[in-house]
């Protein structure tokens, strides 16, 4: 995948490609990043990138003529790419989202700073606008680092086996089941036994269980999207009767 950050702190963006996994993404070429700054495509002296809002009112807001020319000149390498606008405002990004943005072979991601960028830029050069959650940050640039971090991990061959994503929360609708290392005992805390068993069969269902209960626990909106089928449902029950949770409740 080839992706783009237009964005006016390239330094503080270019972090994401310095560490574990998606460092490794972008140095075996599963991941080909690069930025751009806006500010290169100013045209007056003081390479002015914002302007005072019409209308009045706080802050500033990013004009769109250096941002155009920057996201034009983009389209000329990336032909095929989607533009992406970090915005609090789009749609919420999840594990779904960032699958369906993992299989594009091009992406551009546009941050904002200030108040935002003009709308017009939006209208005319923007294909879509993502959050990544509720609240409002003071520039697109974390909000890039998260979207670039959690599709370049389920890029193809990104996660070495034993790091799989298939097992990650979300991905099969559930969240993942604890996990557990050396030392067997911490704190007068033993490792559930069944994980010494050496019963695989026994393993994957104490897992599964694990994720079933934590999700009706934790995320049980999540539960209501799925149709569990029989023994699934039974590894529920069993676990909510366990912690004496009156399922007609
Ligand atoms: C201070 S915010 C502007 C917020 C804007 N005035 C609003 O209320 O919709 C500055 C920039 O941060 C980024 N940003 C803020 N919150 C975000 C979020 N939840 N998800 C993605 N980007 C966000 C956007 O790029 C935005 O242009």
């Amino acid at each position: 995948m080839k992706l783009e950050v237009i964005t006016l702190f390239p330094e503080m963006v270019e972090q994401i490609v310095a560490w574990g996994v998606v460092g490794r993404a972008a140095k075996n070429g599963l991941l080909e990043f690069g930025t751009r700054n806006p500010r290169d495509y100013a045209t007056d002296v003081h390479r002015s990138v914002d302007g005072r809002p019409y209308g009045g009112g706080p802050g500033m807001v990013m004009q769109p003529e250096p941002l155009a020319a920057c996201i034009r000149d983009v389209r000329r390498t990336l032909p095929q790419a989607k533009v992406l606008y970090l915005s609090p405002q789009g749609r919420v990004l999840d594990q779904a989202y960032a699958a369906e943005l993992a299989a594009l072979p091009e992406l551009v991601l546009l941050c904002g700073r200030y108040e935002g960028v003009d709308e017009r830029l939006v209208t005319c050069e923007v294909d879509a606008e993502i959050s990544i959650g509720d609240y409002v940050l003071s520039g697109g640039e974390p909000a890039a680092m998260v979207v670039v971090d959690a599709l370049a991990r389920l890029l193809d061959g990104a996660l070495g086996h034993r790091e799989s994503a298939q097992q990650d929360s979300f991905s099969d609708g559930l969240l993942d089941c604890p996990h557990f290392t050396r030392p067997e005992v911490w704190e007068e805390q033993a490792i559930p036994a069944v994980l010494k068993s050496g019963d695989h069969k026994a393993i994957a269902a104490w897992r599964r269980q694990q994720s079933l209960g934590r999700t009706a626990e934790r995320r049980p909106e999540l539960l209501e999207q799925l149709k569990l089928n029989r023994q699934d449902q039974r590894l529920l029950d069993d676990y909510l009767s366990q912690r004496g949770v009156d399922q007609n409740d």
